[in-house]
């Protein structure tokens, strides 16, 4: 099944100016030298970063830059707030949607998230959807249905050709920035559900062309056996994506 490879490096809140666009310049030469071709590397720095990266990033095919999240407005009197065409024309190609941060230091809403994605959709840019479990809802045992939720309410209301342009991370909430990666068999598992749900709501052609991305303590020792499962299409990386030789080898495990 042909599926677009992703690697992504969500920064988080980390690097200053200067320091994001050294970082940004020597990620894209190691990429470009070195990664295997069919893999679209996608970088999310802090917003006040994203033009000066995109222009870095210009003309080169593989290699896009992204927003941390975005408005559910499209314009208007929101302090602080930062539309999906704004970042679209600063260069942006892609979003990130309910990242389990703004999940649970903004409260933001499954509901939220599928504001958001109207909103990226209509700018133009890709979203990544973001879902997945607590530690508390993984041991209580009803994490899919939690993850079925949050698909629900986030994508539910999409057509089919929006669909197809969604990008979806299982990014498990107690696996993010603890060390603890989820096993290849358990990303697996959700991975092969969240399919499952993409094939009853959609349809298999929906199912089968969509990415979904791993998120939760990727790096360059344990991404090949992720990326290598049938359902894995690529990673979201925090932590290691701020380290420009062990991104690049994340990248080059996405083979
Ligand atoms: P870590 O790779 O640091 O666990 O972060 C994952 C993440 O939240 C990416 O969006």
């Amino acid at each position: 099944m042909s599926r677009l490879k992703i690697v992504a490096g969500n920064w988080k809140m980390n690097k200053d100016f200067e320091e994001g666009l050294s970082l940004a310049s020597e990620i894209i030469s190691m990429v470009e030298t070195e990664a295997p071709s069919g893999v679209q590397t996608i970088l999310f720095p802090p917003f006040v970063h994203l033009h000066a990266l995109a222009s870095l990033a210009k003309g080169k095919q593989a290699i896009h830059v992204g927003g941390q999240d975005c408005s559910m407005h499209p314009s208007g009197a929101y302090t602080g707030e930062i539309a999906a065409s704004m970042l679209r024309s600063a260069g942006a190609s892609h979003v990130l949607v309910g990242h389990s941060e703004r999940r649970q230091y903004h409260g933001e809403r499954s509901s939220d998230g599928a504001a958001k994605i109207q909103q990226a959709l209509s700018a133009g840019l890709t979203p990544i959807y973001c879902v997945g479990e607590t530690k508390e809802e993984r041991l209580g045992g009803a994490f899919e249905e939690v993850i079925a939720a949050q698909l629900q309410e986030g994508l539910g209301n999409l057509n089919e050709v929006q669909m197809g342009q969604v990008v979806i991370a299982y990014e498990p909430v107690w696996a993010i920035g603890t060390g603890l990666t989820a096993s290849p068999e358990q990303a697996q598992e959700v991975h092969a559900m969240i399919r499952g749900w993409l094939r009853n709501h959609f349809s298999a052609h929906v199912a089968n062309h969509t990415s979904i991305l791993y998120g939760g303590s990727v790096n360059a020792g344990n991404a090949a056996a992720l990326f290598a499962m049938e359902d894995i299409d690529g990673g979201l990386v925090g932590g290691a994506s701020l380290k420009s030789r062990d991104f690049t080898d994340i990248v080059k495990a996405n083979r």
